[in-house]
């Protein structure tokens, strides 16, 4: 972290998130589309066109964990500046469980989905990405979700998408211990999956 600098990261409660915390997501998410629109598969046209009704699904589930690291400034203010998405299967979209069902991949094997990792660029290279995806996967390793095996205690597998012309994305997944899934392979080429066992 560079002197000066300090952050915390928090988790957005799935159980029924405020209005301002709907108003500060949905526009750390509108700026990571905007800032960085090669990263994500969604588009900031796509997502400005959502209504409050629309934000409030995203936070609110007992099955997928929205993480965001929050920056002081010297001045005392609060700044969301980072921020990760952790889904269960349960969250999955029928798109995503296509691909996996395809590729042979059993949803009771627990397997959790890694998405809309951002940081803003003046926040970058501080350690800020590594936090974020340490929580996601904490959260993962406590998580039970109904569409997984009975107890929810067993290995979980997480999984995630990087552009294949991301490679600090790809050098943050890789140094934390993801590695290339080759077994699910996207129909967009351009793109790779990449997995991670966590106990
Ligand atoms: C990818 C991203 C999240 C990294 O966030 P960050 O806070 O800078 O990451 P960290 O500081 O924790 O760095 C973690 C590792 O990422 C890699 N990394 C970070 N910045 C890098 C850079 N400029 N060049 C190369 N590798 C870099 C390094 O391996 C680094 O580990 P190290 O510091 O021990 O060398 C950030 O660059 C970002 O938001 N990019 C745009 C959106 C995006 O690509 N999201 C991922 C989509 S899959």
């Amino acid at each position: 972290m560079s002197p000066g600098l300090a952050y915390e990261i928090l988790a957005i409660s799935g159980d029924s998130p405020s209005e301002a915390t709907i108003e500060s997501f949905s526009a750390l998410r509108l700026l990571s589309l905007q800032t960085d629109p090669e990263s994500f598969g969604s588009t900031y046209e796509r997502e400005l066109a959502f209504n409050k009704d629309i934000w409030f699904q995203r936070l609110s589930s007992p099955f997928k964990r929205t993480f965001i690291s929050s920056a002081r400034d010297e001045g005392g203010s609060d700044r969301w500046v980072g921020t990760v998405t952790m889904l269960g299967p349960s969250e999955f979209l029928p798109s995503t469980s296509e691909i996996l069902e395809k590729a042979g991949v059993d949803r009771s094997c627990n397997v959790y989905i890694l998405a809309g990792m951002w940081v803003h660029p003046d926040y970058r290279g501080m350690g800020m990405g590594s936090t974020l995806v340490m929580a996601g996967l904490d959260w993962v390793r406590s998580n039970n979700d109904p569409k997984n095996d009975a107890d929810g205690h067993g290995r979980k597998t997480v999984l995630l998408i990087v552009a294949n012309n991301n490679p600090k994305g790809r050098a943050l997944y890789e140094k934390i211990g993801f590695k290339d899934w080759p077994e699910v392979v996207s129909d967009d080429e351009n793109e790779t999956w990449m997995m991670m066992h966590c106990a």
